[in-house]
């Protein structure tokens, strides 16, 4: 640990981009800087320090770090504010922003998070600017202290990071490395931690996170059961998972564990059993169908999400018609839908055939219209029915709160401030923009979760 100085208390403003792994290592930056006085503030005006975290997964999100670091540059030269890149672009072009934009103190990779106040000290001595891109994964979790109970009632707690499938399109296995898991003692602990500090929903993170397996080699279903007994948490959920990695115990624990919300993230990109392959997804369309069939046996009502890239190199009309008819026939609850971006290193953007910007964007038009059909239907069929509620912050209007479904909806309801953090029975009334307005029909009694019809 570094000593600074000063006693003042030092302003700290992160910028989050990217994927929820990236929110968590964002809370956990704050964590480890707050001994050495840094408190997170809202703005970058006026703060001490300025982290971006960013995300290198499209072009769009990696281009983004510059014309940020653009925006901040004249409070560098003004206040003397200390600029740091983490994250995934830090990772896959530190050199490069250094080269851009010289004036950054600090290029730090996503395993280094537990050496960021060294690596401040570093910079705040003038001594340059400071690197480090090194990818020790297993010593990262070891030094970062417990998290602070800041996270309230639904916190995330990773238990996975990388990834070794290296999908043709993905940076990922590049910018957070080979596959790792943490320890299933490491994690209870965290996740007790989380639950003392007010937690009732813990989402488990990973790139990949159904290939987590501890050291006796049980699965993510096993984890589950075993978080599952602590007391007062009261909803789990996991993200994002990876077909191939479902196996018969994790579909198993959505079948037996009430604790584990129905909800799945599974992303499949394509319906194309062509594009898969090209995509070195390792499975087959109908291999997905299979899984979403088991699931669905186990857990009638699981309601799905995915995640799908149209124009992959090579993608046919026909192959983009099999997506439509995927998506058609399983039905998605929510989805997220791209258009493919090459990206620097990776195979798929070495692909001759690249598809012209004119057919990505109709596809993806088409795609999201129909997903959105999907989503307003799925909402739709929630007006009426009372559901378990767990409420976790003020609404956008005072005296309400905002809170989530079993099935991930937003839902907002007059309640008074004390409901926050309780799952309450709540009758949903009527579709608004972003969210479902509910009632809380019983708030004198905490809801059990319990199954739909
Ligand atoms: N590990 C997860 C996803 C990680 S990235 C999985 O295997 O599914 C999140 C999503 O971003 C991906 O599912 C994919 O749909 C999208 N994505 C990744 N690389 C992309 C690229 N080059 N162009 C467009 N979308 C991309
Ligand atoms: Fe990227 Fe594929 Fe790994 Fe997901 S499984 S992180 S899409 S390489
Ligand atoms: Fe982006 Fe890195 Fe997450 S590239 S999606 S922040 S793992």
């Amino acid at each position: 640990m570094v000593d600074f100085p000063s006693g003042r208390v030092k302003k700290l403003h992160i910028k989050t981009y990217g994927c929820q792994m990236n929110v968590y290592d964002s809370a956990r930056m704050a964590d480890v800087l707050a001994p050495l006085g840094y408190a997170p503030v809202d703005a970058p005006e006026g703060a001490d320090l300025v982290i971006l975290n960013t995300c290198h997964i499209r072009e769009k999100a990696s281009e983004k770090v510059f014309s940020e670091l653009g925006r901040l540059r004249p409070l560098k030269e003004r206040d003397g504010t200390m600029l740091a890149v983490a994250g995934c672009v830090a990772q896959a072009e530190g050199e490069e922003i250094l080269a851009r934009a010289p004036y950054v103190d600090v290029v730090l990779g996503p395993q280094a998070y537990h050496r960021l106040p060294e690596l401040v000290a570093r910079a705040s001595r003038g001594a340059g600017a400071a690197l480090d891109t090194d990818f020790p994964v297993d010593v990262k979790f070891d030094h970062l202290p417990a998290p602070s109970a800041s996270q309230g009632p639904s916190a995330f707690l990773t238990i996975q990071e990388g990834c070794d499938k290296f999908c043709t399109f993905c940076v990922v296995p590049y910018t957070r490395g080979a596959e790792f898991s943490r320890d299933g003692a490491s994690i209870e602990r965290e996740a007790r931690q989380l639950v003392d500090g007010g937690a009732r929903e813990i989402t488990l993170l990973g790139q990949n996170v159904n290939a987590w397996h501890g050291t006796d080699g049980e699965g993510l279903g096993a984890l589950v059961r075993r978080l599952a007994r602590i007391d007062g948490l009261a909803r789990i959920r996991y993200t994002t998972s990876h077909p191939r990695d479902m196996d018969d115990a994790l579909v198993a624990a959505h079948a037996e564990e009430p604790k584990l919300m129905p909800f799945l993230h599974l992303p499949v990109q394509s319906g194309s059993d062509a594009i898969l392959d090209a995509m070195n997804r390792g499975h087959t369309a109908d291999h997905f169908r299979a899984i979403i069939g088991r699931l669905r046996r186990a857990r009638p009502d699981l309601a799905l999400s995915s995640d799908f890239i149209v124009g992959f190199p090579g993608e046919s009309d026909d192959d983009f018609a099999r997506t439509m008819e995927l998506v058609r026939e399983i039905g998605f609850a929510q989805a997220f839908s791209f258009k493919y971006s090459p990206r620097p290193g990776t195979p798929a953007a070495l692909i001759e055939r690249q598809v012209p910007e004119e057919v990505k964007d109709a596809r993806l038009a088409a795609l999201q219209a129909l997903l959105k059909d999907q989503q307003d239907a799925f909402n739709a069929a929630t007006v009426g029915r009372t559901v378990p509620v767990l409420f976790e912050k003020p609404g956008r209007h005072p005296g309400q709160l905002a809170g989530k479904t079993p099935w991930l909806q937003a839902v907002h309801a007059l309640a008074p401030a004390t409901a926050a953090g309780q799952v309450l029975e709540t009758k949903i009334m009527a579709l608004a923009v972003n969210s479902l307005a509910g009632v809380i029909v019983d708030s004198s009694v905490e809801a059990g979760e319990r199954r739909s019809a």
